[in-house]
């Protein structure tokens, strides 16, 4: 079911339709100005196009500039159209027309968003993993309003479908309204601190909301204490998000948790946490998954004297949390009851200070991830044409829920054989096959299929080979082998191509990878995904598509809902058709079932 769904004709339709959705809103802000009719050409980006006047410049609607729209070089399910709204921009709907004059339209359609351009999310509407409708002519303007407004600078859309006797051919308008907010970067030593000056008339309702944004799966958030020694904390610990009570000096206390929420909140996307507590009843809301916690009588009467974000700033002497990490990211919109307090922040409120370097902007760091998502996909990296004399190295970080899956494999030069890095139990190991003589194996690590970022190398250097997981904090295994390891050709990762000369005898990778490099040097993943190295199939690129397996909130304890199911790993994964890492509480009609080949 598509809520919200309207196909419109023309002009006219559409502007009944502005109309009645600034009236059916039922005193809620207006926010539907077309915000793609006025950019300039500089805003508009594609993956190619088919002549100059075929560029993604021409795709705005109803204008019969140029070819009258975009369509790309090839129409296949790799090409995708740009947006750059200038700033984070609140968006509610997004309207698609086909190519003026022509038989190039889409049918369907994916929407990813970004604030940078880089790590891009797909657009799900809920209980739906399936694709945006698209056009059944080259005219009509058809509107998806999105149930739930997005927040974002980029948009891409990606064609899935298109008019079988055509191409894929574009125009599109994109609705929404001007988004501000007050925005900070903590560097993970720095605070802000609010102290309370004046005590509340009542003790009634207190709420708590902030977004967040990080890439650190680790840190402490938000403390907050009041009378009686007691405290509240909020931690970001492995990627979920944990609530801790503790009460009194006790140095052995180390709190008691309350509740947990969420899971892989360490993205770098932005989420949303509100707590709201009256008396002793309190709602722990992480996007969309409330937690609702009993917390300790004790606590009926007790109030927030002070609040610190990031680096705790406690005047009593508990046992902090996590000792020494702190929440390194950005936060946005952080109001206690009514107060903003990164504005309050801004205009040097002398009810909060500023502990360390606080900047009044979102600082990212840009990585490039690649999403393996069924299994037919895999990366294809040429070796490179000179390794440094000496030492090979290769390697990258990842992130899955499966236990199994190959990472990397390539053939030796002159034939001497096949290196196979792959997950198995959820360990590393690392096998080669070399022709007429014993396999070697090595293996390190364990549990790895946690759902966090784990980093790995392959080295090998003067016959000495090692594999290494998470460098300092986890584990290595080394052995001497008597020949240099070297890639002349092809690295493939995550699978192999069928029409290559590859092999996997393990399972297929399904999950993330990011930080590819070879001999210290960055594989360049957007030149991979512009055709101009190497070669992929199946791979969502410039994204982490792995998806939170968090339980539905009747379920609160384990995140090994998915796996506790069936006691073979990776099986019933649900994919969607159109490519997106299943998920596995949801089934949606068009979805296929597999089981993942042993
Ligand atoms: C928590 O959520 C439940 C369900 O939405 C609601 O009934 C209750 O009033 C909420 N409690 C607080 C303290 O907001
Ligand atoms: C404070 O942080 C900003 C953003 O990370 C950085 O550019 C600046 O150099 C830092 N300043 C100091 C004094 O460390
Ligand atoms: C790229 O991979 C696809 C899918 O396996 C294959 O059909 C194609 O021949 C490959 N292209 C090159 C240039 O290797």
């Amino acid at each position: 079911m598509f809520l919200g769904y309207k196909r419109v004709i023309g002009i006219t339709a559409l502007l009944g339709w502005l109309l009645l959705g600034s009236c059916g809103t039922g005193g809620e802000e207006v926010c539907d100005s077309p915000l793609v009719a006025n950019l300039p050409p500089s805003s508009f980006r594609s993956s190619s196009q088919l002549t100059s006047s075929h560029g993604p410049v021409f795709a705005k609607v109803n204008r019969r500039e140029g070819a009258g729209g975009w369509s790309p070089l090839v129409s296949d399910r790799y090409q995708w159209l740009e947006v750059d709204l200038g700033k984070r921009t609140r968006i509610t709907a997004v309207a698609t027309q086909g190519r003026y004059g022509s038989s190039d339209w889409l049918t369907s359609y994916l929407l990813m968003f970004s604030d940078t351009g880089h790590n891009w999310r797909q657009h799900r509407q809920e209980d739906s993993l399936e694709a945006f409708p698209g056009n059944s002519n080259a005219d009509t303007v058809v509107q998806y309003k999105l149930n739930q407004p997005v927040i974002a600078r980029f948009l891409r859309l990606i064609p899935l479908d298109w008019n079988p006797t055509g191409r894929i051919g574009l125009r599109l308008e994109i609705y929404g309204c001007r988004y501000t907010s007050d925005v900070a970067y903590f560097d993970g030593s720095s605070s802000l601190l609010y102290r309370r000056s004046v005590r509340p008339s009542w003790t009634g309702m207190e709420v708590v909301s902030l977004k967040f944004k990080t890439l650190t799966n680790s840190g402490t958030l938000l403390h907050a204490e009041g009378q009686r020694d007691s405290s509240l904390t909020l931690v970001l610990e492995k990627g979920r998000l944990l609530l801790y009570h503790q009460q009194g000096v006790s140095s052995s206390s180390s709190g008691q948790l309350l509740v947990s929420v969420g899971s892989l909140l360490d993205d770098q996307h932005w989420h949303h946490v509100k707590l709201v507590r009256l008396s002793t009843h309190l709602n722990l809301t992480v996007d969309k998954n409330t937690r609702q916690v009993h917390i300790p009588a004790e606590l009926s009467h007790w109030d927030i004297h002070q609040l610190s974000l990031g680096a705790v700033q406690s005047h009593g002497l508990q046992k902090p949390i996590l000792s020494n990490r702190n929440f390194n990211g950005c936060l946005e919109n952080f109001l206690y009851n009514d107060l903003n307090l990164i504005h309050l922040a801004k205009k040097k409120n002398h009810q909060v200070s500023l502990l360390g370097n606080v900047t009044f902007s979102c600082a990212e760091h840009v990585s490039v991830a690649v999403t393996f998502t069924d299994s037919q996909s895999f990366l294809q990296v040429p070796g490179l044409t000179s390794w440094s004399s000496g030492l090979f190295s290769v390697a990258l970080q990842f992130r899955t829920w499966n236990k199994g899956g190959l990472l990397l494999t390539f053939d030796l030069p002159q034939q001497q054989g096949t290196v196979w890095l792959y997950l198995s139990e959820a360990r590393l190991r690392l096998q080669i096959n070399k022709a007429g003589r014993a396999r070697l194996e090595l293996s390190a690590g364990s549990g790895l299929n946690d759902g966090q970022w784990h980093y790995v190398e392959l080295n090998s250097e003067q016959g000495f080979l090692s594999i290494t997981v998470d460098k300092n904090e986890g584990a290595t295994a080394h052995t001497r082998i008597p020949l240099p390891l070297t890639a002349d050709s092809q690295l493939f990762f995550g699978g192999c191509s069928s029409s290559q000369e590859c092999r996997n005898p393990f399972k297929v990778f399904q999950g993330c990878m990011g930080l590819l490099t070879l001999d210290n040097q960055p594989v360049d993943l957007i030149k991979v995904q512009q055709r101009m190295l190497g070669n992929y199939s199946h791979l969502q690129i410039d994204m982490c598509g792995i998806i939170d397996r968090s339980d539905p909130p009747e379920h609160p304890s384990s995140g090994k809902h998915c796996a506790g199911k069936s006691h073979r790993e990776g099986v019933k994964w649900i994919v969607s058709v159109v490519n997106v890492v299943g998920v596995c509480h949801q089934q949606s009609k068009r979805s296929v079932r597999f089981d993942m080949p042993d």
